[in-house]
C-alpha cells in the first residue's frame, strides 16, 4: 500500500497559527519577541534560509534583524557582533547561520552565544540540558522531526527508532529526543557495518546523511514511518524528465513510498517545521528573558 505523505507545510502552518497567538500575548505585555539572524558570506542556500526565517518572524508579528556580513569577515569581528547581540535587551534570540567561512572558528562562535538566546540549541549548556532529558530550546530540525512523528500517529515508547547520520545539528540531537520519548534508539553512520540491515529494524527511520536517494525500499520495513532530512541538489542519477539542480532527499521517494506507512516529502516535509520550531524557540527565549 502507498505510504501516507506527512505534509510538513500543513503541520508547520498549524504550529505557526498557535505561535502567532503567543507572539500577540507577548506584545500585549510589551515584549516584541525578536530574533537576530547572522549570515556570513555568499552561500545561496544559506541566503534562501535566512530570508525565509526573517519573513516568517515578520508574518507572526515578531521582530527580526538580519546581519549580512561579507565572506572575508574576520573571526574577531563576528565574535564582537555576537557579544553586542548578547548584551542587547531588545534581541531575544541569536542564530548564526552555518556553514561559516574557514577563517572563522564556528565552535567558538556558537559557544559565545548566551545560552538563553541560543535559539538553535547548539550551545554546550543547552546540549547538556538535552542530554539530561530536558531543554526549553531543543535544536530546531530535531524538534520539528519529533512534531512530524507525533502527527504520523505512531506512539514512540518501546518502538525501534533508527537514525542514519550523527551530525551535531540533526543526528545526535534527534537520537536524544527519541530516547527521551522512550524509543529504543540506534544511530548508524559511515562506519556502520550493514546500514540496510539496521534500518530494516526501524519502526521509525530518520535519515540525515546528505546523500541523494541513498535509502531505497530495501532499507525500509513494511509500514515504517520514514523522515527524510536530506536537502540535496541532484547533479547525477537524474530520472527521465528531471532537471539538474532539483532538490531531493536522502530517501528514494519513488520506491520507499510503496513500502513505508508514512513518509515526509522533500521539499515540504522537515524544512517548514525547522523554521516553525525556530520561531517557537524565539518566543520561549523572549518569555524566559522577560518573565512575561
Ligand atoms: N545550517 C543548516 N541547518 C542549520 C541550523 O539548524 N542552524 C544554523 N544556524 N545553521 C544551519
Amino acid at each position: 500500500m502507498a505510504a501516507r505523505i506527512i505534509d510538513g507545510k500543513a503541520v508547520a502552518a498549524e504550529v505557526l497559527k498557535g505561535l502567532a497567538l503567543e507572539a500577540a500575548q507577548l506584545r500585549e505585555a510589551r515584549v516584541i519577541a525578536t530574533i537576530a539572524v547572522v549570515l556570513v558570506g555568499d552561500d545561496p542556500a544559506s541566503h534562501t534560509y535566512v530570508r525565509s526565517k526573517i519573513r516568517t518572524a515578520e508574518s507572526l508579528g515578531m521582530g527580526s534583524r538580519a546581519h549580512i556580513l561579507p565572506e572575508s569577515t574576520p573571526h574577531a569581528e563576528l565574535m564582537g557582533l555576537v557579544q553586542q547581540l548578547n548584551e542587547d535587551p531588545a534581541v531575544h534570540g541569536i542564530l548564526v547561520q552555518l556553514p561559516l567561512p574557514p577563517q572563522i572558528n564556528a565552535t567558538e562562535v556558537l559557544d559565545a552565544i548566551h545560552p538563553l538566546k541560543d535559539v538553535d540549541g547548539f550551545h554546550p549548556y543547552n546540549v547538556g540540558k538535552l542530554v539530561q532529558g530536558g531543554t526549553p530550546m531543543p535544536p530546531c530540525t530535531p524538534a520539528g522531526i519529533l512534531e512530524l512523528i507525533r502527527h504520523s500517529g505512531i506512539s514512540l515508547p518501546g518502538k525501534e527508532a533508527v537514525v542514519v547520520g550523527r551530525s551535531n545539528i540533526v543526528g545526535k540531537p534527534v537520537a536524544l529526543l527519541l530516547l527521551a520519548e522512550n524509543a529504543t534508539v540506534t544511530v548508524c553512520h559511515s562506519r556502520t557495518a550493514d546500514v540496510a540491515a539496521v534500518c530494516r529494524r526501524a519502526d521509525v527511520l530518520v535519515v540525515a546523511i546528505g546523500r541523494a536517494r541513498m535509502i531505497t525500499a530495501d532499507f525500509v520495513k513494511e509500514g515504517a514511518v520514514v523522515i527524510d532530512v536530506g536537502t540535496n541538489r541532484l547533479t547525477e542519477g537524474l530520472a527521465e524528465g528531471e532537471q539538474a539542480g532539483k532538490l531531493c532527499g536522502d530517501v528514494d521517494f519513488a520506491s520507499v513510498s510503496q513500502k513505508a506507512g508514512a513518509l515526509t516529502p522533500v521539499p515540504g516535509g522537515v524544512g517548514p517545521m525547522t523554521i516553525a520550531m525556530l520561531m517557537k524557540n524565539t518566543l520561549t527565549a523572549a518569555r524566559l528573558q522577560s518573565a512575561a
